[in-house]
This record gives C-alpha cells, sequence and structure tokens, in this order.
C-alpha cells in the first residue's frame, strides 16, 4: 500500500451484520489478508489470515466451542490469540511456544466492526458524524469491493458536480449548475454544501440542496431531498477500496431505502467506479490536490488551525 497518503486511525473493515456467530470471514484490508470471528461472547476477534504453523488461510476454518479452527490440522486459537489446541499432540498436551496468533485492534460500533491503522496502540475513539445513520428502522445497508483506488473514492463522494450527469437515472430532477457553495468546519467535520440549478427554471425544475459532511479518514453522509446516505470507505489495496453504504430516508420507508439501495448497487458496479477508473492516475491530474488536502493530514492541520473558519475546497 502507498501508505503515505493514509492517516493514520479507526477504518471501517467490515459491517457487523457481515460477521456471522459461526463462521470467520476473511477480508482483505490495506493489501493484508484478516480473518474476523466472533468468540462466545460475541466479541469480534481480529487476526492476519495466516496459520502460524503451515498459513493455511483460517478464514477457511470454522468456529469451534469458541475457538477459531485451522482447516488444515485443525489448530485451535482463543480470542486472545493464544494456540490452545494442536490435535496431532493430543487433547490436554501442552502446546509448545511459536504458535500464538497476534490479536489486531478492532472495536465493533454503529454496526461496523472497525480497525485500527497506524502505529501503536490506537490513539483516539472511533470516528463519526452528528446525524449519521445508525442500523435498523429505515436504514439499508450493503458493501462491495470498488475497483478504484481509495483516493479517488474519497474525491468522489465530496464531488456533487457529477450528480446530475452520472447520477441521472439515479436522481433525476437537479440542475446541472452549481450555486451557493460553501465549505467549512464543525469540529474536525468538514461540511460542504452547494445548489444545483437548472440553466432555465420550470415548474419541475426545483432548486436542489445538497449537503456533505466528511470526517477523516473515511466517513462521508450526502444529504439530499430528505434522504440520507453514508459511505465508509477503506483501501483494499492500492487499486481497489472496500465501501459500505447505508442509506436512510426521512420522507420514505425503509422498503423504498432498500430498493434505491439496490438500484444504486447496480449504476454503481456497472458505470460509476469504472468512471473513476478510467481517469489518470492519482498524481498527474486534480487529485494532487486530494493527496495533499484530503487524505495526507495537512487537512487535519487546517482543521486544527481554523475552527470554525470558512475553507476552500482546494480541489475544485
Ligand atoms: S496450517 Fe493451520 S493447522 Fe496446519
Ligand atoms: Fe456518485
Amino acid at each position: 500500500m502507498t501508505e503515505s497518503q493514509l492517516v493514520p486511525g479507526w477504518y471501517p473493515i467490515a459491517a457487523s451484520s457481515g460477521v456471522a456467530r459461526r463462521k470467520p470471514i476473511g477480508v482483505k484490508r490495506f493489501g493484508e489478508a484478516l480473518v474476523l470471528w466472533r468468540a462466545d461472547d460475541g466479541r469480534v476477534v481480529c487476526m492476519r489470515d495466516r496459520c502460524s504453523h503451515r498459513s493455511a488461510a483460517l478464514s477457511a476454518g470454522k468456529i469451534r466451542d469458541g475457538r477459531l479452527e485451522c482447516p488444515y490440522h485443525g489448530l485451535r486459537f482463543d480470542a486472545s490469540g493464544r494456540c490452545v489446541l494442536i490435535p496431532a499432540n493430543g487433547i490436554g498436551a501442552p502446546v509448545p511456544e511459536g504458535f500464538d496468533l497476534a490479536v489486531l485492534n478492532v472495536r465493533e460500533q454503529h454496526g461496523i466492526i472497525w480497525y485500527w491503522h497506524g502505529d501503536g496502540e490506537p490513539a483516539r475513539e472511533v470516528p463519526w458524524i452528528p446525524g449519521a445513520s445508525e442500523p435498523g428502522v429505515g436504514a439499508a445497508e450493503y458493501w462491495y469491493d470498488a475497483s478504484a483506488p481509495y483516493l479517488r473514492i474519497v474525491e468522489n463522494v465530496l464531488d456533487f458536480h457529477h450528480f446530475p450527469i452520472l447520477h441521472r437515472l439515479m436522481i433525476p430532477g437537479i440542475g446541472t449548475r452549481m450555486d451557493e457553495m460553501d465549505a467549512h468546519l464543525e469540529d474536525n467535520v468538514v461540511v460542504f454544501s452547494a445548489t444545483m440549478r437548472y440553466e432555465k427554471p420550470g415548474a419541475l425544475r426545483r432548486d436542489a440542496r445538497i449537503k456533505a459532511r466528511y470526517a477523516l479518514p473515511s466517513i462521508a453522509l450526502i444529504e439530499f431531498g430528505g434522504f440520507y446516505v453514508n459511505y465508509f470507505l477503506t483501501p483494499i489495496d492500492d487499486t481497489h477500496t472496500w465501501v459500505f453504504a447505508r442509506y436512510r430516508g426521512t420522507k420514505i420507508r425503509g422498503w423504498l431505502s432498500k430498493a434505491s439501495m439496490r438500484f444504486s448497487k447496480r449504476i454503481a458496479g456497472r458505470r460509476h467506479w469504472g468512471m473513476i477508473r478510467r481517469r489518470l492516475p492519482l498524481g498527474e491530474n486534480r487529485s494532487e490536490n486530494l493527496t495533499r488536502y484530503a487524505a495526507s493530514g495537512i487537512l487535519s492541520e487546517i482543521i486544527r488551525d481554523t475552527p470554525g473558519r470558512s475553507i476552500v475546497m482546494p480541489w475544485i
């Protein structure tokens, strides 16, 4: 991974609903294969997805008696990473040194598993945006692996200019001209807003106000017409990103959230990220600015130095 582009922090790596009680799952984040599983008390455990014996993928294993069992020779690991059984040596036989696994820092909050990416122990709490959607009634969520680099997607969720064009089918009825733009800071959250206008107004051509909030390193909340879309983003590797979306509508029922979500997923899969992928690589156009301002930590400095002041989105 190109680490210089990533700020240390808690990154979302899985949906709570995606980590079942009986089966481990394997994910790739930050270029590394990880296994997630639930201990008997429901706690999520995260380890590298590599057995200490002959490197088998533990995510292909099973959970037995509250322990993670390797699918190859059946070594079992408890929630602290300790190897507690080597079946070939017999039940009750002492386990020699060198078989324990490191347990990585994860937390489960807001229906999401968060992973600490940075040196040492976690230095702060799991981030959140006021008003972001919790799981539950009226909310719908989905996730997928997008074939586009992380910074490209961060850039995209803050980019209103493409909404009336690329999302013409998904969010019909917004004009293409952007007006009344504002970007400012509310605590550690960057708040963007703009009005989308039609060049020629008409009865069905109303102005649309869009607002987005973004918190480092990877939470975005987009608000439009009583509809809230949260995006949580984490690099899979240099060219792929895990995208977790949670939709909630204040004026519509949960089923409409779900229908919209399915539609959005199809659009996203087929056109959206493909479009981003086809653009120039990072560093060869304006995304250079995004690297400098939004993701390298300089934005944090702006946040520290100018609380409450208006800022200019540097990449527009
Ligand atoms: S590789 Fe896991 S038990 Fe042998
Ligand atoms: Fe989009």
